[in-house]
């Protein structure tokens, strides 16, 4: 049976108290609306419907090509946001898989688990459900006497005896599509000036046809974000999935309450990492590395048997044996050959060091290429910018470079030449030549 998701999206999130449409609050370092919309992706064959409203361009945009919009332009309830997908599916699907996107943990196999049991249920539409002892504001569920759903009940609708019951809508509906379409029509307007989904139910009891509710096992799943508290607890749910799944995998967490590792990360095994590290974007790291404490890798790749001390890396590329900190900091297009040692307060951005190369202590390396072997003495600082451009320096295989050198570029250092400790070297150094002083000044053969 051809099956098309639906994902509600277009709500503005009133309980987040933000200026920022709740669904693009980030989870795990991505949208919330990613998170359900990833969970949908694979499951039908068909690209998934996004019903947005509330901030529309700037949920498109981060949701990309993965997807289908239709426009709620008014957000008149949950109801209403499905009826707005009516033009684009109506004979183009049999069924419908109405998704959340303020629901970021169901995963896959639940949605999947859903589509199945509609597949064999002669009923208009099946629904999830879960036993909560906290019902988080969510509708409950009335049931007939022979276990079909008799009405959801919104919480602020419901009685005090409602209020008790334990079993809570999950907003995770598979619908049979023809059904739907014209059912959504009977919706009556809430009190609250609204089209509820929900009400369903009681049209398809009216009809008396059976609602079906598929009991979800798992309520860390269930955790819907209508506030940043929710925010925060779905957080530590996915970061508990996501550590568990890469100790699983062979990585060590010295402490998984302090390691945060974003869904899109990836690790070899045997590396461990140590507290407060947070690996963020698509990084990758090889195996048997070692990261942290305190060290934050922001998209780059780092190969194996790395050691990642105390340090910051973002944008960056690291290959093999390469080992950073404390107190590092490589930014945008530092690439780092095999061997390479980056001590104590380095920062290198746009420029590579082949294998080999180091440097120990204090030193600002941009916009340079570095041969290999060379060695950069505490406080070389490649002053690579002159207010207008930034300039290229480059420094030949096998080069020393004095303590406290500037180099003042655009600049060239031969293979096997050296500077004098506090240089400032403004001219091109041949090969194996040895420059010192201000401004610095060929002496002899470095050899
Ligand atoms: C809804 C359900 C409730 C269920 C809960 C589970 C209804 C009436 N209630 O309540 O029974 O327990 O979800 O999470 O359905 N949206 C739109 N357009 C709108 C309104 C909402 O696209 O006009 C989207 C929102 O962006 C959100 C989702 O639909 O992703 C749910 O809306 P929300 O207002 O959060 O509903 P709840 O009060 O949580
Ligand atoms: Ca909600």
């Amino acid at each position: 049976m051809k099956t098309t998701a639906v994902l509600l999206a277009a709500g503005k999130g009133t309980r987040m108290r933000s200026e920022l449409p709740k669904v693009l609050h980030p989870l795990g370092g991505r949208p919330l609306v990613r998170h359900a919309l990833d969970a949908l992706a694979d499951l039908t064959g068909q690209t998934p419907v996004v019903v947005v409203g509330h901030g529309a361009e700037a949920v498109q945009a981060a949701v990309g090509a993965a997807a289908r919009f239709v426009v709620q332009a008014e957000q008149l309830g949950t109801g209403h946001a499905v009826m707005q997908a009516a033009s684009a599916l109506e004979g183009q699907t049999d069924l419908v898989l109405v998704a959340q996107a303020d629901m970021p943990l169901i995963t896959a196999e639940t949605y999947q688990k859903l589509i199945v049991a509609q597949q064999t249920n002669p009923g208009p539409f099946s629904m999830l459900t879960v036993l909560a002892d906290d019902p988080r504001g969510f509708g409950r569920i009335v049931r007939n006497p022979d276990g079909s759903v008799q009405a959801i009940v919104e919480d602020h609708e419901a009685t005090e005896e409602q209020r008790a019951i334990r079993e809570l809508n999950v907003g995770g509906y598979c619908f049979q599509a023809e059904w739907l379409w014209a059912a959504l029509k009977q919706i009556p307007l809430s009190a609250k000036g609204e089209y509820y989904l929900t009400d369903l139910v009681k049209i398809a009891n009216a009809e008396g046809q059976p609602v079906q509710a598929l009991m979800m096992e798992d309520a860390e799943e269930t955790i819907g974000i209508n506030s940043r508290v929710h925010l925060a607890e779905a957080e530590s749910i996915l970061r508990r999935r996501i550590n568990r799944a890469w100790m699983e995998a062979g990585v060590t967490l010295i402490d998984p309450a302090t390691t945060y590792i974003e869904p899109g990360v990836q690790i070899g095994p045997d590396t461990v990492l140590h507290p407060n590290t947070m690996l963020r974007g698509s990084t990758v790291l090889g195996a048997r590395c070692e990261v942290g404490p305190n060290t934050l890798v922001q998209d780059s790749t780092v190969g194996d048997d790395c050691k990642l001390f105390m340090s910051v890396v973002e944008y960056a590329r690291l290959e093999n044996h390469v080992d950073v900190g404390p107190y590092a900091h490589l930014r945008k297009g530092a690439h780092l050959g095999d061997g390479v040692h980056m001590g104590n307060f380095g920062e290198v951005k746009n420029s590579y060091l082949a294998p080999g190369a180091k440097m120990g202590h204090f030193s600002y390396i941009g916009d340079a290429t570095i041969g290999k072997d060379v060695n950069i003495g505490a406080g070389t600082i490649t002053c690579n910018y002159d207010g207008v451009n930034k300039n290229h320096t480059e420094i030949g295989d096998g080069a020393f470079i004095g303590s406290d050198t500037m180099l003042v570029a655009p600049l060239k250092i031969g293979a096997g030449a050296r500077t004098g400790a506090g240089s400032v070297v403004t001219k091109d150094v041949p090969e194996d030549a040895l420059v010192v002083g201000i401004p610095a000044r060929p002496v002899r053969k470095a050899k």
